[in-house]
């Protein structure tokens, strides 16, 4: 108990204003190797601006992250800061720019190194879902200030899963083991939302390599709990995510008016 006087209500569940401050972290020092030959992943342009700052506005969307940690690629660091300068971002949220490691988790651990006290709730995101929308995002931040250490924002498959084994050798086929059950499967996206201690003591303690930072908290021995995930939160991994993002934004374009 203290003497501190309540706080005013909150306008909305979710307001920055109120309750424990949120941080994203968003890794986008990947290569983008399944893209194709090019320019880093999250450099390249979708409706002729880059993914990474898609996916940075779409963080700064929501009114409760007050700061961005951008994880760029290793050598561009500079090159990533001169393209926040060069376009607009909402000025009630602070940006950082940290360079990123050989792997995703490494790339994460050194964003959360960089977070400055003061941010209790953190927030990751690949910068290749560049149009998660805001509602998604403000989703996962409520879970977590309801009190659920970890929450990844889910969706259930389209497809039926097969689980192989290796094949024998190079040609050979992979002999089927099992079909899971597909109701009781989801596909995950980001951002995933977590308790920040949380976070940093599973990066600080899981050392097997990871490709989605809730998976570290489970082996912590906490519970992850979904939201609803969204299917415009899509990860741009091959060629064709790139046609389907450009149709969402032009979808998008033919919403607002423009
Ligand atoms: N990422 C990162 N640091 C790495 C590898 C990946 O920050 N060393 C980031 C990517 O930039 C991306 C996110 O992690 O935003 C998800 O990774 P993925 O989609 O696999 O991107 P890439 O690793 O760039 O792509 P690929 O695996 O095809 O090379
Ligand atoms: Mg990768």
């Amino acid at each position: 108990m203290t003497d501190d006087p309540l706080p005013p209500p909150s306008p909305s569940p979710v307001s920055g204003r109120t309750a424990a401050r949120t941080a994203a972290v968003i890794p986008a020092a990947g290569r983008g190797v399944r893209l194709g030959p090019g320019a880093p992943k999250a450099l390249r342009a979708l409706g002729g601006t880059p993914m990474l700052i898609h996916a940075i506005r779409a963080m700064a969307d929501s009114r409760a992250v007050s700061l961005v940690v951008v994880v760029a690629p290793p050598d561009g660091a500079a090159e990533v800061k001169t393209l926040l300068d060069a376009h607009a971002l909402p000025d009630r949220t602070d940006f950082l720019v940290v360079p990123g490691g050989e792997s995703r988790q490494e790339s994460v651990k050194l964003g959360l190194d960089a977070l400055p006290d003061g941010y209790d709730i953190v927030l990751v995101h690949d910068a290749a879902r560049p149009l998660v929308p805001v509602d998604t995002v403000d989703a996962v931040i409520e879970a977590v200030r309801d009190g659920a250490p970890a929450v990844v924002p889910a969706l259930p498959l389209a497809d039926t899963v097969k689980q192989v084994e290796p094949a024998a050798g190079p040609g050979e086929p992979e002999p089927v083991v099992a079909t899971p059950d597909r109701s009781l499967l989801r596909a995950v996206q980001t951002p995933q939302g977590f308790d920040r201690a949380t976070l940093v003591r599973a990066h600080g303690t899981v050392k097997d390599n990871v490709t989605d930072d809730a998976s570290m908290v489970e082996q912590l021995g906490l519970t992850v709990v979904t939201v609803p995930g969204h299917e415009e939160a899509f990860k741009v991994t091959r060629p064709l995510d790139l046609v389907l993002a450009e149709a969402v934004l032009a979808r998008r374009r033919l919403n607002d008016g423009f």
